[in-house]
C-alpha cells in the first residue's frame, strides 16, 4: 500500500491493470524518450505513435511543450521546476500505464536521478528509456525554435546543453542518434523492440 498524506485512504480498483490491458491485446508501457531540446524526440515519438496507430494499438503521447501549457504550466526550468515537471508526468504516465496504455512521453528529462525516479514508479519491463542522442552540435545548428542561439545570448537562462546539465543515459533500452538515422528507420528500432519483447504484436 502506497503511503499516505492525512485523511486519505487507498482504494483497490476492482477491475485491474491486466484485465484493462488485455482487452487492447497489449501490454501497457512507458517509452521513454530522452535527450536535448531539438534532438528529435516529438519527431521519433509521434512516428512511433502513428505507427502503433496502424497496428491498432492503444497509445497515448505525453509531450514537453503541450505538458507545459496545461498540467505544468507555471513550471520554468530551474532544476526543482524541471523535477517537479517530471514527477508530475510520471505519475500521468503511471495512471495511462494502469489504463492499459502505451505511453510515449516526450521531455528533455536531463538527471538521470529523475528518470530513475519515474522507472521505480512503475513494475519491471514498464518502463523502456529511448535515449534520442543526437549530438549538441546538431540541436543547435537546426536550432529549429531559435532557442539556442538566444541561450547563447544569454536571453534564456538555465538552458540544457549550454547553461544547464544534461546526464546521458548510462544503460537505455534504446539509443538513436537522429542526425545518423531515419526517422523511419528509428521507429522500425523502437517497434522491433515491442514486438520481440512482447509487448505488441
Ligand atoms: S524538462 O527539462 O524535461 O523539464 O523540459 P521539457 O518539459 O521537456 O521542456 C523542454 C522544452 O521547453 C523549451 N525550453 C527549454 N528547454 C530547455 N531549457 C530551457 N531553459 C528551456 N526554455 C524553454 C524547449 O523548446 C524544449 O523543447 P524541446 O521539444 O525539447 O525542443
Amino acid at each position: 500500500t502506497p503511503p499516505r498524506k492525512g485523511p486519505v485512504t487507498w482504494q483497490e480498483p476492482s477491475v485491474s491493470k491486466a484485465q484493462r490491458a488485455a482487452i487492447k491485446q497489449q501490454k501497457p508501457v512507458i517509452l521513454w524518450f530522452t535527450g536535448l531540446s531539438g534532438a528529435g524526440k516529438s519527431t521519433l515519438a509521434n512516428a512511433v505513435e502513428e505507427r502503433l496507430l496502424a497496428l491498432e494499438k492503444h497509445t497515448y503521447l505525453l509531450d514537453g511543450d503541450n505538458i507545459r501549457h496545461g498540467l505544468n504550466r507555471g513550471l520554468g526550468f530551474t532544476e526543482a521546476d524541471r523535477i517537479e515537471n517530471i514527477r508530475r508526468i510520471g505519475e500521468v504516465a503511471k495512471l495511462f500505464v494502469d489504463a492499459g496504455t502505451i505511453v510515449l512521453s516526450a521531455f528533455i528529462s536531463p538527471l538521470r536521478s529523475n528518470r530513475d525516479y519515474v522507472r521505480e514508479l512503475v513494475q519491471e519491463g514498464e518502463f523502456v528509456e529511448i535515449f534520442v542522442d543526437t549530438p549538441l552540435a546538431v540541436c543547435e545548428q537546426r536550432d529549429s525554435k531559435g532557442l539556442y542561439a538566444k541561450a547563447r545570448r544569454g536571453e534564456i537562462a538555465n538552458f540544457t546543453g549550454i547553461s544547464s546539465p544534461y546526464e546521458p543515459p548510462e544503460q537505455p533500452e534504446l539509443r538513436v542518434d537522429m542526425s545518423e538515422m531515419r526517422v523511419e528507420d528509428a521507429v522500425e528500432l523502437v517497434v522491433g523492440y515491442l514486438r520481440e519483447r512482447g509487448y505488441v504484436h
